[in-house]
């Protein structure tokens, strides 16, 4: 027995150490990516004190059960049957092994209550900053800008200025969370949460959908792209050039579902479909979305909330595609 578990040691030794190359080339290693932010600063560090306190703990409980276990094993000569000494009670180590983990966790309480107002930047609202309403859509993300610019997918943020999303679902409840610049929040129907942080690092950072909000849920990604106030300005008026924002709403809203060229995925394949080219129809549908039973497939109201220069926008860039424009070669067989 002693021998099985002197060779299972090294074994799990070995095998901890061929998983910590991974766990430490993921992005952030083992913790948290970044940080860009003041926030994402606070949320790694109190990411660091409970991990290493843990590890303490962890360690301690680990070694006095190996121990225990080698050293109160049964003995060769002693039988199977045999029991061993009777101890009832003590009082002292009772007290000793709950007020130290009450400790433990009071610490890290107070600590955890210590960063809350870091993380959640605040203080930041009373500065002059920019307010962008995140809406939520199955299953893309739309960014409205003060200046009343839209962007799809993609949030364009200026380097070193704090930033106040005002985040709502508009049809189910979503997600917002790019580990990178800070923690996630909640984006639910009918009202508004807030996230504020200063990004102080220009770059693109990765985020996704953690809420489950249908079939493409793990399609949802956003960027947060950090420039140069300059060319924050810059980008951000590109991007309302009517082809620009008609591209960036087809592939967010429409392409999600039907695929990229319209030839179908989740959703029925629609390129050079009637609606599709005939703006009013598609106005109508992408608002009130097909939920009826006669129809196989359901589509959420992708277009609730938009302005019209954004429907406008979709038309002109459907207009301007060849393959979303025109119906496909009939093909025997196949149907969606
Ligand atoms: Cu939106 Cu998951």
């Amino acid at each position: 027995m002693p021998r099985k578990l002197t060779a299972s040691v090294p074994v799990a030794l070995v095998l901890a150490l061929a998983g910590a190359g991974a766990a430490f080339a993921a992005p952030g290693g083992v913790g948290p990516p970044g940080p860009n932010t003041p926030s994402g600063e606070a949320i790694s560090r109190l990411y660091w004190i409970v991990l290493g306190l843990c590890a303490v703990v962890f360690v301690l409980v680990e070694t006095a059960l190996i121990l225990f276990i080698v050293r109160f094993r049964r003995r060769r000569d002693t039988p199977e049957s045999a029991e061993g000494p009777q101890i009832h009670g003590n009082t002292r180590l009772e007290v000793i092994w709950t007020v130290i983990p009450a400790i433990i966790l009071a610490a890290l309480a107070i600590f955890t209550f210590t960063q809350i107002p870091a993380v959640q930047a605040q203080g930041v609202e009373d500065e002059a900053h920019l307010t962008i309403r995140v809406e939520a859509h199955q299953f893309y993300w739309e960014y409205r800008y003060p200046g009343g610019e839209t962007t799809v997918d993609t949030l364009y943020l200026p380097v070193d200025e704090p930033v106040e999303l005002e985040l709502t679902g508009m049809d189910v409840i979503h997600s917002w969370w790019v580990p990178a610049l800070t923690g996630k929040m909640d984006a639910i129907p009918g009202r508004i949460n807030s996230l504020r942080f200063v990004p102080e690092t220009t770059g693109d950072f990765e985020g996704k959908c953690a809420e489950l909000c249908g079939v493409q849920h793990a399609f949802m990604p956003t960027t947060v792209t950090v420039l140069d106030r300059d060319e924050f300005e810059s980008t951000l008026a590109s991007q309302q050039e009517v082809l620009a924002l008609g591209k960036a709403t087809w592939e967010g809203a429409c392409a999600t579902c039907h695929g990229l060229d319209g030839q179908g995925d989740v959703g029925p394949p629609i390129a050079g479909n009637g609606t599709l080219t005939n703006p009013e129809a598609l106005h109508d549908l992408l608002l009130t979305g097909q939920n009826t039973p006669q129809f196989d497939y359901y589509m959420p109201p992708v277009g609730r909330g938009w302005p019209q220069k954004q429907f406008d926008a979709l038309s002109a860039y459907i207009k301007s595609s060849k393959t979303l424009s025109t119906a496909p070669p009939a093909t025997t067989g196949g149907g969606g």
